[in-house]
């Protein structure tokens, strides 16, 4: 509940921001988003605000909050909403505080909104060079956003951390966080630990040496850095994991990683203990993706997808816990990292709880990084189980994968992504989406490392491998089934699960009042009972919200928001299936009992036109297809469908303009970027081949619409 006294001071943080006096006035009062440690551990049982990109430090995404429950969430409907004009996908977890709700798009553009009314208080662009759409592997999203003292903390793609001005929106610190030797991006969120701005980076399916650092969060001052991989020329780097880094390079053998850097970027859940100050980094996988490229097939190669844990003030490291040695399927282990206290053999213990994409849910000691269980939440064949003794995997040597083609599972969606788990001390269970899925991995013989390109080691199929490759990608298809599921993590076992379309469900918020909220690929907004998985309400909302949601309590009112834009990763595995959903352009949307706000009506698809004859030859339109894979696949699409732009309808202009658009940069301001950097004027006839061919495949005969690019 706010009281009288912080509604007093929001009204004049919002006036006084309004009127352009600014922040230093309302902090008389408590200016907004006024938070600090203090107010960060009275959360436990205050619901009323969402301050933490997990709510509390806990990362539990549990909302003491009642008031919307069983008997009358039938009512809930739209307060407001506010269009955000994009087709991309839009992750982020908002933030509530005092009044004002703040939210971060693709591109990092930043908005606060009177979360009474929904009107814009104030909106940050930082302008991000769109060039960097082409390094993030699942489009330019952007997954939370941290307030702290006044100020809200953004950290946009090309790698800056921004302090903005709660009040206002102005920038108050900006510092860079890496340098630009390396595709490296950031889509994380950024976390503020008792006044510590902690962040990593993305990039590690290209090639990056992946790290995590801490900024002071009231000057942007670098407090402290901790490298995940080895420094390849041996010397120390000057930073907090110089200590551990001997061990950590004896775990690597030789390859590319030398050239690649290794990876284990932590490109999304950082967690953190107030009491023990410990920070938990989950780490992603290799670069390149095949260990053998890697790393010659030798050695662990840590710390890729382990769980890593620092000291808050300095950095230094405490234990790590690798889930997956010798990482080989694009695994990471940057899953929402979640503590809580559990009684575990009737001693009650401090865990941590993480189900990364590798399909096994872990729970940890979070004290000392002893594993405690591990199970699979779905179908599992790269390990038969976790050593309970050990802790490490009981690798299949099946999985390990040479030029032969062979079916996986987990594949490289994984069991569960970044969508945000929860889990709820009412019922001690934990809520996530799952996927079952499979893939078809083999190791491409002649690959070799390119810079600031897609480095996966895998491919170059040819005859009869490809032939298989066909066959098992059949069957890996068929094994497709996505869930909600609650998970016992004390027993290790599934308490409930849902079915749900299709891969790509959103992230998970728990009430007080054993409600699950779910944004599906049904393209509905959800609540279930959290002890039965009953379907309790659900609302179409004309896209599949992949974000998570939260709650809040103003004015008496409890309030729901999520936002929802279909897009990202699991919008591109997906398309990799033929499957393009038609949607709206993406929202926030806030819900409230009785809110009677309704949607317009979607737009009508628009007839795709009529593409030109194909006239390359079949060994151009060969190697535009690579090409296109290569390059322009993580925008547009695998086999070109959907993405930002469809590129199978491009209009009779269009295909006249191409050459320009792609060596010459002249949509460069709509996020299209020239590419003559990389391809050659016949490089851009044979992609320009590949996709005419593509059109007349399709043309009026593709599955759910053809595409539902922004028109
Ligand atoms: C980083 C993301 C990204 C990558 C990679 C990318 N594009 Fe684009 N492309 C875009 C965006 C964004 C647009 C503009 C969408 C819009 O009109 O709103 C676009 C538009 C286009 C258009 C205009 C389509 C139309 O109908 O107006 C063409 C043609 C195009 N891209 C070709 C390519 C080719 C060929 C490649 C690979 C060499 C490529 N793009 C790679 C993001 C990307």
């Amino acid at each position: 509940m706010i009281s009288m006294k912080n509604r007093v001071a929001l009204v004049a943080a919002l006036v006084l921001g309004l009127a352009g006096i600014g922040y230093a006035v309302a902090q008389e009062g408590r200016g907004p988003a006024a938070v600090d440690s203090a107010r960060m551990a009275a959360q436990a049982s205050d619901g009323s605000d969402w301050l933490h990109d997990g709510r509390t430090y806990s990362a539990q995404r549990y909302s003491p909050l009642d008031q919307i429950d069983a008997g009358n969430v039938s009512r809930l409907g739209i307060a407001w909403y506010d269009e955000l004009e994009t087709y991309r996908g839009v992750e982020a977890t908002p933030l509530y505080a005092d009044g004002v709700l703040y939210n971060i798009l693709p591109w990092n553009v930043t908005i606060a909104y009177d979360a009474r009314t929904g009107k814009r208080l104030w909106t940050y662009d930082p302008k991000v060079p769109r060039e960097y759409g082409r390094y993030a592997c699942c489009e330019p999203v952007a997954r939370g956003l941290a307030m702290w003292k006044g100020k809200i903390i953004i950290a946009t793609l090309d790698g800056r951390l921004i302090a903005l001005d709660a009040a206002t929106g102005k920038p108050v610190w900006t510092t860079q966080t890496f340098e630009h030797d390396m595709p490296y991006s950031i889509t994380g969120a950024p976390r503020v630990f008792d006044g510590k701005v902690v962040v990593g980076q993305s990039g590690g399916d290209l090639g990056v040496r992946g790290f995590v650092g801490a900024w002071d969060a009231e000057t942007g001052k670098k407090l402290w850095k901790f490298f995940l991989t080895p420094n390849p020329t041996g010397q120390p780097d000057g930073e907090a994991s110089d200590s551990i880094m001997p061990m950590v390079r004896k775990t690597w053998g030789d390859g590319m990683w030398t050239e690649l850097g290794g990876g284990a970027n932590a490109w999304d859940s950082i967690a953190y203990d107030p009491k023990l100050k410990m920070v938990y980094i989950g780490t992603g996988n290799g670069s390149p993706l095949s260990w053998e490229h890697r790393s010659g097939s030798k050695g662990d190669n840590l710390f890729i997808c382990s769980i890593v844990a620092v000291n808050s003030e300095t950095g230094n490291y405490i234990w790590h816990y690798q889930m997956v040695p010798g990482e080989d399927w694009d695994y990471t282990c940057t899953s929402s990292i979640v503590s809580a206290d559990l009684k575990i053999g009737g001693k009650t213990r401090q865990v941590l709880m993480q189900a990364p994409k590798d399909g096994f849910f872990y729970v940890l000691d979070r004290k000392t990084g002893q594993f405690l269980s591990a199970e699979k939440i779905a179908p599992v064949n790269w390990a038969t189980g976790i050593d309970p003794k050990t802790g490490r995997p009981q690798v299949n040597p099946a999985a390990r994968y040479g030029t032969e083609p062979v079916l996986v599972m987990p594949g490289p969606g994984g069991a569960h992504n970044w969508f945000p788990m929860g889990y709820s001390p009412r019922t001690g269970l934990a809520y996530l989406p799952t996927y079952e899925s499979a893939m078809v991995y083999a190791r491409d013989p002649n690959f070799k490392p390119k810079p600031f390109r897609s480095n996966s080691g895998w491919g170059g199929y040819t005859g009869e491998a490809l032939k298989k490759r066909i066959e098992l990608m059949k069957q890996a298809t068929a094994m497709d089934r996505a869930y909600l599921t609650a998970w016992d993590p004390v027993k290790q076992k599934a308490a409930w699960k849902v079915p749900l379309p299709r891969h790509g469900n959103g992230g998970v918020m728990i009430t007080g009042s054993d409600l699950v909220f779910e944004g599906t690929t049904r393209q509905t907004f959800a609540a279930f009972d959290a002890r039965t998985g009953k379907l309790l309400w659900e609302m179409p909302v004309q896209s599949a919200p992949v974000s998570g949601p939260i709650t809040y309590m103003l004015d008496g009112v409890q309030y729901v928001a999520v936002n929802a834009g279909w897009g990202g990763g699991a919008a591109q595995v997906e398309r990799g299936a033929g499957i393009e959903m038609p949607r709206a352009s993406a929202r926030l949307l806030v819900f409230k009992l009785g809110g009677t706000a309704q949607l317009p009506p979607m737009k009508a698809e628009e007839k795709a036109p009529e593409p030109p004859p194909v006239t390359a030859s079949e060994a151009q339109i060969a190697r535009g297809a690579t090409l296109f894979a290569e390059t322009c696949q993580v925008c547009h699409g695998q086999q070109a469908i959907g993405g930002v732009k469809d590129l199978r309808r491009m209009t009779r202009e269009t295909h006249a303009l191409f050459n320009d658009i792609v060596l010459k940069g002249i949509y460069a301001d709509k996020g299209m970027a020239s590419f003559a950097d990389l391809l050659e004027p016949e490089d851009v006839e044979a992609i320009h081949g590949y996709l005419i061919a593509r059109a007349n495949e399709d043309w009026g005969q593709s599955r759910e619409g053809a595409g539902a690019g922004p028109h």
